[in-house]
């Protein structure tokens, strides 16, 4: 399998074509951007490890009837994918309430909520991802109906597997962002990563934050906190 051109660098992955029709080889880097890319730095090993974190969780989601877009990892940054069109909407799953939720509105972080929320955001940097509804996504032609009512449902489904996963690994996933992307046969699968850039995780017994808000909001311990992330991940239980 060898690289072609780049076909999309963002903030944490480069998005290379290969050579073959229909897949990519994505590359994690170590770059952590946030708010809006305002705040910019290296996470020693973050590539590697949210490469390792994605690798490990994505073929456990497809036994669980996800369908993804993960074929295989390459190497310690690298993993091939099926090439998708991503639809340009981040949706985020929340079981707790915490982050831009409890800022917008004035609900402590660290509340439990009643059921799961699903949120969705439009994919714009320019914009900074800004909340919107599905009428909105479908009013300006982002994802049909049928897309997103199927994205919602493989969102609550990712969320049921992975609660009581990491759970059972002492984690508490008190929310997470994913992406969806369509195949040319216009099937959605899950696309992007799950990492703890992607993911808050906090411990079950301490509370402690493990994941990006150790850098957000300068906690110390950012290295550390993905290094733990993975070894839960792929701990035995
Ligand atoms: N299977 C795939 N096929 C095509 N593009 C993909 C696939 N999986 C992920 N991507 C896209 O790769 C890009 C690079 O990922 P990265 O996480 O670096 O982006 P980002 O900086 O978070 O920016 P953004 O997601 O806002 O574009 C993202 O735009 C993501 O949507
Ligand atoms: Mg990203």
């Amino acid at each position: 399998m060898t690289r072609g051109e780049l076909r999309y660098e963002g903030k944490a992955k480069r998005v290379y074509a290969s050579d073959v029709d229909g897949e990519y080889i994505v590359e994690y880097k170590d770059d952590a951007t946030a708010f809006n890319g305002v705040k910019k730095a290296q996470i020693m090993g973050k590539g590697e490890i949210n490469n390792a974190i994605t690798a490990h969780l994505y073929p456990l989601l497809e036994g669980a009837g996800i369908p993804t877009h993960f074929l295989a990892k390459l190497g310690d940054r690298e993993q091939r994918v099926r090439a998708v069109t991503i639809v340009p909407v981040e949706v985020i799953v929340r079981n707790v309430a915490a982050g831009s939720f409890s800022k917008r509105l004035g609900i402590e972080e660290g509340t439990p909520l009643s059921r799961p929320v699903v949120e969705y955001c439009f994919k714009s940097d320019a914009l900074g991802d800004p909340l919107i509804n599905s009428d909105t996504a479908i009013a300006l032609g982002w994802a049909s109906e049928a897309d997103l009512t199927r994205i919602r449902e493989l969102a609550l489904n990712v969320r049921d597997f992975l609660v009581p996963y990491f759970e059972a690994r002492g984690v508490r996933l008190i929310d997470f962002k994913l992406e969806f992307g369509k195949l040319a046969s216009g099937e959605i699968v899950l696309a992007d990563e799950i990492s703890p850039d992607t993911c808050r995780f906090w411990d079950a017994k301490t509370g402690e934050k493990l994941d990006k808000d150790r850098f957000r909001r300068d906690l110390g311990g950012v290295e550390d906190a993905y290094a733990e992330m993975l070894a839960r991940v792929t701990q035995t239980v």
